[in-house]
């Protein structure tokens, strides 16, 4: 079967950005600043301008800004990280990481984000940080959990690796000005050529740390104050985000008002669509819904020529590395644990056509009336946990 709509179209971005992309990247091939640079300064400042912290420290990947946001802020062996259960491994690898030991929170069953009063529960006099991760890209309400952090002197780094400008009572994440990371892996929002990230930060000491951390300790050329690591976001990588950059609000906006079409066409259909909060509060990097008969569905759209995703098919604190240190076995985070075979992504990227959409959301309602899916049923089970 042919693909009639694959899951992203990073194809269909490059021909939209051809010039302006290729204009860029020979302006850092010609310059030869392939490490740091010009463009990588550009970048830094233009991003750190539209999230609206003080700096940005572009970094090789999404995992090692979280692992040296970790360490900019001194935490490290013997301390605790509240993770939640539901994320990408990398948010839980890159506190293994630092050397400090990730703890699995379960999480929301209406937003899949980190539960606060389960947070809350799993604190214990080791516990010095908690990541809040703004998952499928829908900005999480920390008023709870500054809150909590301030109670318990704890600090909050955020991982928004999938939320690259998803807003939340009217202000972009990463404009807090704590520690908030990113990854520009290629299918993110903004999205690089390669592997990229960074860290937003409106402090000016942890600033420095992570320029120095990032580079091998060093804040000068071969005066290495601490042992760092070689993670850098490269020139040519950083090219590309700023021309990507220019458009990231408007395909934040089509990926919106694509999930509206696709939530109201799949209203009573037996999938349960994620819910759509007003405003940018969602950029829709993912677009998740849930079902009874995950497994069945993914293969009657398959067949149809519909690419979908698990995100994730695990719970963080199952997975084989997890339980081999020792993580909380099946029951430990039961919202999360149920999610895990539930949760189906569809496709979600600004270049679909409406005809794109009408057809995967045609193909979801075929199979839920052939398979006498009610809504009714999956509504029930999320109240277990
Ligand atoms: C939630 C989350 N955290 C962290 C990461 C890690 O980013 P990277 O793949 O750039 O290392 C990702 C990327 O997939 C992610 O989705």
């Amino acid at each position: 079967m042919e693909t009639i709509v694959p899951f992203i179209d990073l194809r269909a971005q490059y021909a939209f950005l051809r010039e302006e992309v290729n204009e860029a990247i020979r302006g850092v091939v010609e310059s030869a600043h392939f490490v740091g640079g010009h463009a990588l300064e550009q970048f830094e400042n233009e991003y750190a301008g539209f999230v609206g912290a003080d700096y940005c420290v572009g970094v090789g990947n999404g995992t090692d800004a979280i692992t040296l946001a970790l360490k900019a802020a001194g935490i490290g062996s013997g301390d605790e990280v509240l993770v939640p259960a539901n994320s990408f491994f990398a948010t839980a690898e890159a506190v293994s990481n630092a050397n400090a030991s990730p703890v699995f929170v379960d999480v929301d069953p209406a937003t899949f984000h980190m539960s606060l009063r389960r947070a809350e529960a799993a604190i214990t006099p080791r516990t010095r940080a908690i990541i809040p991760v703004h998952l499928y890209g829908r900005a999480m309400d920390l008023k709870g959990f500054e809150a909590l952090a301030a109670r318990r002197n704890l600090t909050i780094i955020e991982d928004c690796a999938q939320a690259h400008g998803a807003e939340i009572h009217g202000k972009v994440i990463g404009s807090s000005g704590r520690l908030t990371c990113y990854s520009f892996y290629p299918g993110k929002n903004l999205g690089a050529y390669g592997d990229g990230g960074a860290v937003t930060t409106s402090d000016v000491e942890i600033a420095a740390r992570l320029r120095m951390l990032r580079d091998h300790g060093s804040p000068q050329k071969y005066e290495h104050q601490v042992i760092g690591v070689n993670s850098r976001l490269d020139g040519l990588q950083a090219a590309v985000l700023s021309v990507k950059l220019r458009y990231l609000p408007q395909w934040n906006e089509a990926r919106r008002g694509h999930a509206k079409r696709l939530a109201a066409a799949l209203d009573g259909s037996g999938l349960l669509p994620p819910e759509i909060p007003g405003g940018k509060e969602h950029v829709f990097h993912l677009f998740v819904v849930r079902t009874s008969r995950r497994e069945e569905l993914k293969h009657s759209l398959a067949a149809k020529g519909i690419q979908t995703g698990i995100h994730y098919p695990t719970p963080l604190h199952l997975t084989s590395a997890y339980q081999a240190l020792g993580a909380p076995g099946p029951g430990s985070c039961p919202v999360a644990e149920q999610l895990s075979s539930e949760i189906l992504s569809l496709p979600m990227y600004p270049e679909m056509s409406a005809e794109q959409i009408d057809y995967l959301a045609e193909a979801a309602r075929e199979f839920s009336s052939d398979n006498c899916l009610e809504p009714e049923l999956v509504h029930l089970s999320m109240a277990k946990g």
